[in-house]
């Protein structure tokens, strides 16, 4: 007799549970047709979204950087230079750099992405190699192991190793971009 309305007890807890179960995937795939949710660039992501984002972005990056070892010759000039060169063609519109305007691509992104220039950056170089080969979903940051191999990954590595606090001047001979000196800059409408 207990022994038979324990199971029914138990009967009853399973079937609470598979209903709760029912009616959360329900409402979650009735959100999403419903289209409440936002995904407009245009405003931020509200804070528990954001925060959501970004941690599992840098838990997951920060996990996965077990096998990746920092090859010799990082500090050699021509690779910071090839790495200069690869910026310029690949990530200055997004990132930026010393003395140049944000571009409109860079303005309208969300989430913004990062200035790799500020002096109290401190690159961790795995970690740039993570970002820069696998790229991040749901952010603009593309994954370059697409179309570079790892060495030409490496030299943009290097080349930000020596991005925080870089001088504009420094900043247009690794690049070949020129950047506009502060006098030369035309006034705003003018
Ligand atoms: C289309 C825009 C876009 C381009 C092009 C782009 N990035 Fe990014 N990048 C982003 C965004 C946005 C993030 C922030 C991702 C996030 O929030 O997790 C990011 C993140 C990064 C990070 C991680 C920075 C941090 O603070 O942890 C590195 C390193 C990086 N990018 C390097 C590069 C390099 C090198 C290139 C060119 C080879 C490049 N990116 C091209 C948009 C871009």
């Amino acid at each position: 007799m207990l022994r038979q309305s324990r199971t029914e007890n138990d009967l009853k807890i399973l079937l609470t549970i598979l209903a709760c179960v029912i009616v959360g995937v329900l409402g979650f795939i009735g959100f999403i047709y419903s289209g409440i949710y936002d995904v407009s660039a245009l405003h931020p992501d509200n804070a528990i979204v954001a925060w959501a984002l970004h941690t599992t972005s840098d838990h997951s990056v920060d996990a996965r950087l077990g096998g990746i070892i920092v090859p010799p010759g990082l500090d050699k000039p021509e690779m910071i230079l090839a790495g200069g060169h690869r910026f310029a063609k690949n990530c200055v519109v997004c990132h930026g750099g010393p003395g140049l305007k944000r571009t409109n691509i860079a303005q309208g992104l969300n989430p913004q992405p990062p200035n790799l220039f500020l002096a109290t950056r401190k690159p961790w170089k795995e970690e740039m190699f993570r970002f820069i080969k696998y790229g991040v979903k749901m952010t603009a940051m593309p994954a370059f192991g697409k179309t570079h191999t790892d060495e030409q990954i490496w030299e943009l590595v290097a080349f930000l190793s020596k991005a925080p606090g870089m001088s504009p001047e420094d900043f247009a001979a690794l690049t070949g971009i020129s950047v506009p000196k502060p006098a030369e800059a035309k006034p705003a409408g003018g």
